[in-house]
């Protein structure tokens, strides 16, 4: 049997040997694309090829392109875990031609690595086709020797393809193959239809337009082929397994996830191994790629994802942070293809271990509010959960929207989605209000020094009393600092409890906070530039005086006892 490395290698030669230039996969995080949030296809980087903006430096051109879906036209994020096949993180196979060959050659090409090369079974395979395409049908009734009724044509929802609402697009043909045991049940009712047993591994893509933003559509100068293979579906039926998760690619990392929580991995109760199995690869490839969790952006999917699978470790019986113990497996699966996930390990690591440990306290504390809101509505035969409630969630407890929409599904619940968008412009309100009276009372904002783009920081003193942060902005004024971090231990001023005083120490000087308070998103601190000064390291560690706090606490808490004797 072949391994995955093998599969990928038998992919690149056979492209290679067909006169494509092999090129690197482009990194999951767009360089210069803002309609992306992260790269989707294989096709991604060559977008302005196609358009006709950049000039090709190659005609042929073949990959393996490390793709993430979970945002935008692409998502596949629901489906991971609950099925076998569909992935946040996976590789995509592709080839293309920029002006040259187009459908024969592109049909021809496919039909000879999979039936020659890779020896799938042409009795199993069946071809979808674009309904108004009859050039490819002709080509496929040529091409592959199989009987014209497994050639099916669709509309434009599976056989049109367009990488987002604008830019290139066109007619598209693709590969379905039947990995079920019984042959000759074989029904195209089930194609496209979701059916675990017939799976879609390859997409041929035949551009000829660009949709512009009133949906219009127009001729591209030149015609060109874009395809795409799901990797990890290939690798699955050449290993003869029913799910992506037992292949090479995957049964490592699910075997560590089993090692570590002590939970045994089945396919009826995988559901948390496969998630936190799928979202550890997602996590690591963007992380490599420079993303970083935060909250707005790429970055708040980052964080989602990560939430995500650290609920689904709650279902292993995991309650402390383990997830960044897993980045050592993927490293082991992909170090040698993607280098750049073995270079950045330890930064890897280290982001994910920071940001399991930041949620970890809270999430317990949020899984049990949501058990005591959905207690309450049971016992009220309510079952849609208020968007108060599920904004707490958010703004309390950091869960993401659809994480709680998941929660609530789970236990057949509904969420009133205006009600939280109503609460979340309430608060947006509440900033504005805020940060004009801060910006006028004190200082004008374009004495901020900024050190890191960012636009709130995160708030994880209910965990722990330290933290390691990074510099958003400082501005000085005399012997008086005020500095903003991206996370921070120490509690800002607010509902009637002073703010934390304590240090942060930097690589070259030490900060004496004296007070914290908000300010829109960010926590500023505020006090004394004790020695040394700030210089362009944003590393810091900010630990809150403990003794002060316990203080606070203890007033904050008699204040509220006395308040309800009263
Ligand atoms: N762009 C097409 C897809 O993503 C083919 O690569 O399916």
């Amino acid at each position: 049997m072949k391994t995955s490395r093998e599969i990928r290698e038998d992919f690149i030669d056979f492209f290679r040997n067909h006169d494509h230039k092999i090129v690197k996969s482009a990194p999951v995080i767009p360089q210069n694309d803002p309609t992306l949030l992260f790269t989707n296809a294989g096709m991604n980087q060559f977008k302005g090829i196609f358009l006709g903006e950049e000039n090709p430096k190659y005609p042929r051109i073949a990959n393996s392109q490390k793709c993430i879906r979970v945002s935008g036209k692409h998502n596949d994020l629901e489906e991971v875990g609950k099925d076998t096949y569909h992935h946040t993180f996976f590789e995509m196979l592709g080839n293309w031609s920029f002006g040259d060959y187009y459908k024969e050659k592109a049909i021809e090409l496919a039909w000879e690595l999979l039936t020659e090369v890779w020896k799938f079974q042409k009795e199993r395979l069946w071809i979808s086709i674009y309904r108004k395409d009859d050039e490819s049908a002709k080509i496929w009734k040529e091409v592959a020797d199989i009987p014209s009724k497994r050639i099916l044509r669709f509309g434009e929802k599976h056989n049109f393809w367009e990488m987002g609402n604008t830019g290139p697009c066109g007619p598209c043909s693709e590969i379905h193959y039947y990995i079920g045991n019984s042959p000759e049940k074989q029904d195209a009712r089930n194609i496209n239809i979701d059916d675990p047993e017939y799976i879609e591994l390859w997409n041929l893509v035949f551009i000829q337009y660009d949709r512009d933003e009133k949906g219009v559509l127009h001729n591209l100068p030149s015609k060109h082929v874009d395809t795409g293979a799901g990797f990890e579906r290939i690798v699955a039926a050449l290993q003869e397994k029913k799910s992506n998760y037992d292949t090479d690619l995957f049964a490592p990392l699910i075997k560590r996830i089993s090692e570590i929580t002590g939970t045994d991995y089945t396919q009826e109760k995988g559901i948390p191994h496969r998630v936190i199995a799928d979202h550890i690869r997602m996590l690591s490839f963007s992380i490599a790629d420079g993303g970083m969790p935060s909250n707005e952006g790429r970055g708040y999917v980052i964080r989602r994802v990560l939430r995500r699978a650290a609920r689904f470790s709650r279902m292993l019986n995991m309650h402390k942070p383990f997830m960044f113990q897993l980045v050592e497996p993927v490293t082991e699966i992909f170090g040698d293809i993607y280098p750049e996930i073995l270079e950045r390990k330890i930064h890897i690591q280290r982001v994910i271990k920071t940001e399991e440990e930041s949620f970890s306290g809270i999430l317990d504390r949020g899984l049990e509010l949501f058990s005591t809101i959905t207690e309450e509505l049971k016992a009220k035969k309510k079952n849609v959960i208020p968007g108060p409630d599920v904004f707490k969630l958010y703004d309390t407890y950091g869960f993401p929207f659809d994480l709680t929409a998941l929660l609530a599904e789970e236990k057949r619940f509904s969420i009133d989605e205006n009600g939280f968008f109503n609460e979340m412009e309430k608060q947006r309100e509440r900033a504005r209000a805020r940060v004009s009276f801060q910006v006028n009372k004190k200082y004008s904002i374009d004495k901020w020094i900024i050190i890191t783009e960012g636009t709130d920081s995160e708030f994880v003193g209910y965990e722990s009393e330290s933290s390691r942060a990074i510099i958003l902005r400082y501005l000085i004024d005399g012997d008086e600092i005020q500095i903003v971090l991206d996370r921070t231990p120490f509690y800002a001023e607010s509902g009637g409890q002073v703010g934390d005083t304590g240090i942060i120490t930097g690589k070259d000087f030490t900060i004496n906070v004296e007070n914290t308070f908000k300010s829109n998103d960010f926590i500023i601190h505020l006090g004394k530039l004790e020695n040394g000064k700030i210089s362009d390291n944003p590393e810091v560690f900010a630990k809150i005086d403990k003794e002060y706090r316990q203080k606070i606490r203890l007033n904050h808490t008699a204040t509220h006892l006395l308040h309800s004797t009263l």
